[in-house]
């Protein structure tokens, strides 16, 4: 497996990979990744300067996974966004190494973390359908895996949940933020900050 840039003249990938990223939101998600043009879009975006574009090819050039991020806060933090693994090649390490690949991409930059807005709108965490307000932190101290979301894998990589968006895509559809320092913590003349 080689993971390499995404560029716009790799037609043959973008095929590729609209239909795995179809396939993998097809019913979990209401922002229309399950269409074709959305896809479509989604993968022109991350050619844009302020973003990252990142997909996992095995020996015959076929595509495991796309990753992506976007800059914010002047480049010290970037979210992470899209990923997505063939659906056929999950669960086999290809999603764990396209995230330490824009690790190490987000840290060339200067970035100091990385976050993520995972949501959940339809039941997959303790935190679908029910009102998180107002005690917001006690929900997300006892937050169970139910039906495989991806905050888990995101755990075992080292991010940590630093908050929720409580409703953000419709009652009881919270998005589950994560995060994680990248970078050491130190100031413009070198000193250890923590
Ligand atoms: C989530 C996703 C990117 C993970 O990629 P992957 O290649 O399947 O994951 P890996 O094989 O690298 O898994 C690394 C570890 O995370 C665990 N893991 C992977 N997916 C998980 C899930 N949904 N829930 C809990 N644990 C999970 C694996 O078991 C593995 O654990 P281990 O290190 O103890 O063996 C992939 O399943 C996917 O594309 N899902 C559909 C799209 C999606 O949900 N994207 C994320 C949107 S925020």
């Amino acid at each position: 497996m080689q993971i390499i840039d995404l560029t716009c003249d790799n037609k043959a990938a973008i095929a590729q990979i609209i239909d795995f990223f179809v396939a993998a939101f097809e019913g979990r998600s209401s922002k229309n990744f399950a269409n074709r043009e959305n896809a479509l879009e989604e993968i022109q975006d991350s050619f844009a300067s302020d973003r990252i574009s990142r997909i996992a090819i095995d020996e015959n050039g076929t595509v495991l996974g796309w990753i992506g991020a976007i800059q914010h806060y002047e480049g010290h933090a970037w979210e992470l966004h899209p990923l997505v693994v063939r659906g056929d090649r999950q669960r086999q390490g290809v999603g764990k190494a396209l995230v330490a690949d824009l690790e190490a991409q987000v840290r060339q930059r200067g970035g100091t973390t990385i976050y993520i807005g995972t949501d959940d709108e339809s039941g997959e965490t303790s935190l679908s359908g029910i009102d998180l307000y107002p005690n917001v932190w006690e929900h997300l101290a006892q937050i169970k895996n139910l039906r495989h979301h991806p905050y888990e894998f995101y755990q075992k990589q080292g991010y940590v949940i630093v908050g929720v968006i409580p409703d953000a895509n419709g009652f009881g559809k919270p998005d589950i933020l994560m995060a994680k320092r990248i970078g050491e913590p130190y100031s413009p003349l070198g000193q250890h900050l923590f």
